[in-house]
């Protein structure tokens, strides 16, 4: 893997840009997004850049166009169709006009270029100095917010002060809904291209008071409404003129006399509406009575209340850490990312690749669950709810598809969507991927344990675990073969460089704890709630002897272990295979998906993600420190970590195992993914199941969290050239904070009740608010 950095300061809470190189321009368009969770606005400057309007992107999360996939050779239930996430008009665009010459950076001389993404207070600055061929010098000084407490409305402050000149300036303000093409690439994690038929233009509207376009999406039925209006603080506009460009734009054109030394101060507030049905439409008026409102509180005001919001979110959710300022912004960096880009409104999730490009189309995946659900479980609980919601609201379409796949009973959940339909088009990568139902699962699991809200368990939890459990006894049996054991065969495990093959361990693993969880909550459910039981059991028509099935179905699991070696094996045929020639495969083979085709990589033993080693994590009491040991030391030399699913889990093994220096290795990976763009790819979206994993590492790697038995866990340990670090934590009720030195760890209950906690081998009762509690030892680990 080629690396690819830039200077982007070691500021803990910025992440600066201080030249302008074109080279970088897509790549920083995604770094600097912004988003609130509903809307995602890429980090393209407010002029474009000449040649590069396909970076623009504002996305809307849960939106999406829908489209038949085309396949050369198609098959019986196949993905019929691909959801690709909308982009809307831009919030942001604006053009100025030097006596009739157009301002680019592309163009005339940049004398100065600083962009800041801050962290701290949720906005993105830039400041710069530009200079016509003529010799003219222009400042420009912008920022803008994608609101977080209003999150339809979108912020950009503009100032233009003329340096050296006096003369005609013109600014043209635009809302441009025109469908933008996406870049024609082999590589499947680019998103695909947009058909521009599919947009059937509503309304173009450009007068006095403002700016409204709206859009029909033809294919899924989405309709996108945007609106914008100008303020001048200041100075006024000579004139100002509006227009219709066509049927998808509309602009103001301001004319204003300039004055050198004197600054031109234009506020531009734009709205982005959505809604699939008619009862939730929202009138035209009512759009406008809304800009008109935020144009009354000014800039001013969302950037405190801005502020504010991320000010509750760092005080929840921050990880500090002391000696090492680049890996700090890189963390904070993720943390605010997976803030920016988590759905928090019925029916979004959050996309593998956030609200910051269209890389994989805006899917989502089992990335939420299995990387990114964590962190929000365990610091803001009320949002890791709407993801557990979002699967319920897609059960009646996992309903469906499992009967497409002659699955007679239950659900089987899209291995990639927007809306609910399955959308990969690459089954034996996709469809195949059954441990989406037990992923699913086991975040509902983790979900009860952490936060004992039995509410959410009854309403729809037991429901989506119940109907995801009926899968494995639809599609696994009992192999005469292999001692009756059950198997679950033709299935690719989360390993993308293995597909269709038996008994893949992971898959088989996860379905025993998701078999076994649906009975326990059966049982739970009908001595405890019996009301909610009968009502349940009697619409999915659950029977006592189905969960005996289950039962006899865990118990009897098939779990490939090789007897010799000491090892689970990734799936049964895993150890027929040769190993992949890494010592005769050059650097630029990387990532093996974009230079072999899938046959050969799945002939060989080669990982592209921790498969076997991500079950050592996720069911971690099922195995002894030997055999995690003896099953790390195996995959993690075959592991390409092609995926940026796989550092972060063989970050937190290698703490488990007391290998220091790779742990220390993979999380600086982990860390720093995006900001060093390590993946090559980071310009068409961030990586934000790499980024959940960044908080993995900190607080389940070095920190050891772990909850066995009900129990809390600690195990600290800290990275080579890290002081301190500190983090608080969620859990049944209380806040704790952790904070980890050299002298030992110092735990705080910040509210809720006593709690017992094990840290290392020390047992610590909580009792007092507020009041440190110190266990003095702390792991000392072995350098690998
Ligand atoms: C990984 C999958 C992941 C997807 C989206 C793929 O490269 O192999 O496990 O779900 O990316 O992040």
């Amino acid at each position: 893997m080629q690396k690819h950095t830039q200077n982007l300061g070691n500021n803990p809470w910025r992440v600066t840009e201080s030249s302008f190189r074109p080279e970088h321009y897509s790549l920083n368009a995604t770094l600097f997004a912004l988003g609130n969770g509903y809307i995602g606005l890429r980090g393209t400057f407010e002029e474009g850049l000449e040649g590069a309007a396909d970076q623009h992107g504002c996305y809307l999360n849960g939106v999406y166009f829908s489209e038949p996939i085309t396949y050369g050779e198609s098959a019986y239930g196949y993905a019929k169709n691909n959801q690709r996430i909308a982009s809307t008009a831009l919030p942001h665009q604006l053009s100025i006009k030097l006596n009739g010459e157009l301002m680019d950076m592309k163009r005339g001389k940049v004398l100065g270029h600083h962009r800041e993404l801050q962290l701290d207070n949720g906005l993105l600055s830039r400041d710069l100095r530009w200079q016509t061929e003529g010799g003219q010098t222009l400042k420009i000084e912008s920022r803008r917010l994608v609101s977080l407490t209003d999150r339809h409305l979108i912020v950009t402050e503009y100032r233009v002060t003329p340096e050296n000149f006096s003369g005609r300036l013109e600014i043209s303000s635009y809302l441009d809904a025109t469908p933008a093409q996406a870049e024609a690439s082999d590589d499947p994690r680019v998103g695909s291209g947009i058909n521009p038929d599919d947009l059937k233009p509503l309304e173009c509207q450009a007068d006095e008071h403002g700016l409204l376009v709206s859009q029909r999406l033809r294919s899924s039925g989405f309709t996108l409404v945007s609106a914008a209006t100008d303020r001048f603080h200041g100075k006024q506009p000579l004139s100002t003129q509006p227009e219709r460009l066509g049927s998808y734009s509309a602009a103001h054109h301001h004319q204003l006399d300039a004055k050198a030394g004197e600054t031109i101060t234009l506020t531009k507030y734009a709205l982005c509406y959505s809604w699939l049905h008619e009862n939730e439409e929202v009138s035209t008026q009512k759009i406008q009575s809304h800009l008109l409102a935020s144009c009354q509180k000014g800039f001013g005001h969302y950037a405190q209340q801005q502020r504010q919001a991320m000010d509750r979110f760092w005080q929840d959710s921050d990880i500090e850490i002391e000696g090492d300022p680049e890996l700090q912004q890189g963390l904070r960096f993720n943390l605010f990312h997976l803030f920016q880009s988590l759905g928090r409104t019925p029916g979004t999730n959050i996309a593998a690749k956030g609200l910051t490009g269209h890389g994989y189309d805006g899917h989502y995946f089992w990335d939420s669950e299995i990387y990114i659900f964590p962190f929000f479980l365990y610091t803001q609980p009320e949002l890791a709810r709407n993801l557990i919601q979002f699967r319920y609201s897609l059960l009646d379409a996992a309903r469906d598809r499992a009967r497409e796949l002659a699955i007679s009973k239950g659900a089987l959940f899209p291995w990639r969507t927007i809306g609910g339909e399955e959308c990969s088009a690459y089954y034996p990568a996709g469809t195949a991927q059954f441990h989406i139902n037990a992923d699913v699962a086991y975040s509902i699991k983790q979900y009860h344990l952490a936060t004992g809200d039995n509410q959410l368990i009854l309403d729809v939890g037991a429901e989506v675990v119940w109907e995801t459990a009926r899968l494995w006894l639809q599609i696994g049996h009992y192999n005469p073969h292999r001692d009756n054991r059950f198997c679950i065969n033709e299935v690719t495990g989360p390993d993308e460089y293995t597909a269709l093959v038996n008994n893949n361990y992971f898959t088989n693993a996860m379905a025993q704890a998701h078999l076994r969880y649906a009975s326990e909550l059966y049982h739970w459910l009908q001595c405890d709630h019996p009301g909610r039981f009968e009502e349940l059991v009697q619409n999915l028509n659950l029977s006592e002897a189905e969960v005996n099935e289950w039962r006899e179905a865990a118990e009897r699991m098939f779990l490939p272990y090789d007897d010799e070696s000491g090892i689970h094996l990734q799936d049964d045929s895993f150890l027929d295979k040769p190993r992949w020639d890494f010592a005769n495969t050059p650097k630029d083979k990387y990532p093996l998906l974009l230079h072999y085709h899938p046959l050969t990589i799945y002939r060989h033993q080669v990982c592209k993600q921790a498969d076997t080693v991500l079950a050592l994590f996720l069911l971690s009491e099922n195995f002894s420190l030997e055999e995690k040991r003896r099953d790390y030391d195996f995959y993690e030399p075959i592991t390409t970590h092609d995926s940026t699913l796989s550092a972060c889990m063989h970050s937190i093994l290698a703490n488990e195992l007391g290998y220091a220096d790779k742990a220390r290795h993979y999380f600086s990976q982990v860390a720093r993914m995006d900001l060093d763009n390590h993946h090559n790819n980071t310009q068409h979206g961030v990586h934000t199941a790499c980024m959940g994993g960044t908080w993995l590492c900190m607080v389940q790697g070095f920190a050891g969290m772990r909850i066995h038995k009900g129990q809390l866990h600690f195990a600290p340990t800290r990275p080579e050239g890290i002081t301190h670090y500190r983090f608080k934590v969620r859990i049944q009720g209380r806040q704790l904070s952790v904070s980890v030195a050299p002298n030992g760890t110092r735990y705080q209950l910040l509210s809720g009740p006593p709690l017992t906690l094990i840290s290392g081998d020390q047992e610590l009762r909580l009792e007092q608010p507020n009041t440190d509690y110190t266990a003095t030892t702390l792991r000392e680990d072995n350098a690998s």
